[in-house]
């Protein structure tokens, strides 16, 4: 097996922008001009209050949408929280989880990942876990390291089928936000790295049919050199995924492959 039997995925993470009147007329640019894609998943991850609006402008369109989190619980005393099951149920299909800054800001460890991948996943949700190494740790030179044991602990006692499930979007935290993209060999190194550890955990057949984004100041100028890569399917794009015309040119180049 190789790259030509996994989808590549194009996931916008809107992060904390866009109003509903201003999520709406985004997508409702969006949709025309990404009709004719065909060999990319298109996903747009937004903000919860964003979430009925995006359903409603991108329904029977290809444009799947996402949200940026959800609790491990199914429910209870967690104010402030969203379950799995309330996304599930409004048609939501992905959930980031594990993002950088949920891990840097909001104290989110590869515990809780590891929970709410689980909890998503019961949910019938398609989970894009993030991995990534701090600058520091590149250079004290333990990324392989860091990345290993992300793998490792946020999908611990996670069978294969729901692996299967899953998407991984490796995301150096010193390329986020900060136009420092990482270079097309160096997200290769690491997704291929992903690979291994998968296939270790799971074996070649399973790691092989999982989709693998890069994440990190991706854009229309780079992505086309990043989605070339055997081992990258994709890429998870903040920035530039609020602009319909540099998102557009972001999936035409992974359309192109
Ligand atoms: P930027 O594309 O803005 O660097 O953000 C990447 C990211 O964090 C996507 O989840």
């Amino acid at each position: 097996m190789n790259k030509a039997v996994r989808k590549a995925i194009i996931a916008g993470n809107w992060k904390m922008n866009k109003t509903r009147p201003e999520a709406k007329a985004l997508l409702e640019e969006l949709v025309p001009m990404v009709k004719d894609i065909k060999n990319v998943e298109i996903v747009a991850c937004v903000p919860f209050t964003n979430l009925e609006t995006a359903l409603s402008v991108t329904e029977g369109t290809n444009i799947k949408i996402g949200a940026e989190n959800c609790h491990f619980e199914k429910s209870g005393a967690f104010t402030g929280e969203i379950s799995a099951d309330m996304l599930a149920e409004m048609g939501v299909e992905y959930v980031v989880l594990g993002h950088s800054e949920r891990r840097q800001y909001f104290a989110e460890t590869d515990e809780t990942v590891n929970k709410r991948t689980k909890a998503a996943l019961a949910a019938n949700l398609k989970p894009i876990v993030c991995v990534g190494e701090l600058l520091w740790e590149r250079e004290c030179n333990i990324t392989n390291e860091v990345i290993a044991r992300q793998i490792k602990l946020d999908f611990f006692g996670i069978e294969a089928d729901d692996l299967k499930k899953c998407v991984i979007a490796y995301e150096p935290v010193w390329a986020i936000g900060t136009g420092k993209t990482a270079t097309a060999e160096q997200a290769q190194e690491v997704c291929a790295f992903i690979r291994g550890e998968l296939a270790k955990l799971y074996g070649a057949d399973v790691a092989e049919t999982i989709t693998i984004q890069y994440g990190g100041s991706m854009n229309a100028g780079n992505a086309a050199e990043l989605v070339s890569k055997t081992d990258v399917d994709g890429g998870l794009i903040g920035g530039a995924s609020l602009k319909a015309a540099d998102f557009t040119a972001i999936i035409n180049a992974a359309e192109i492959g």
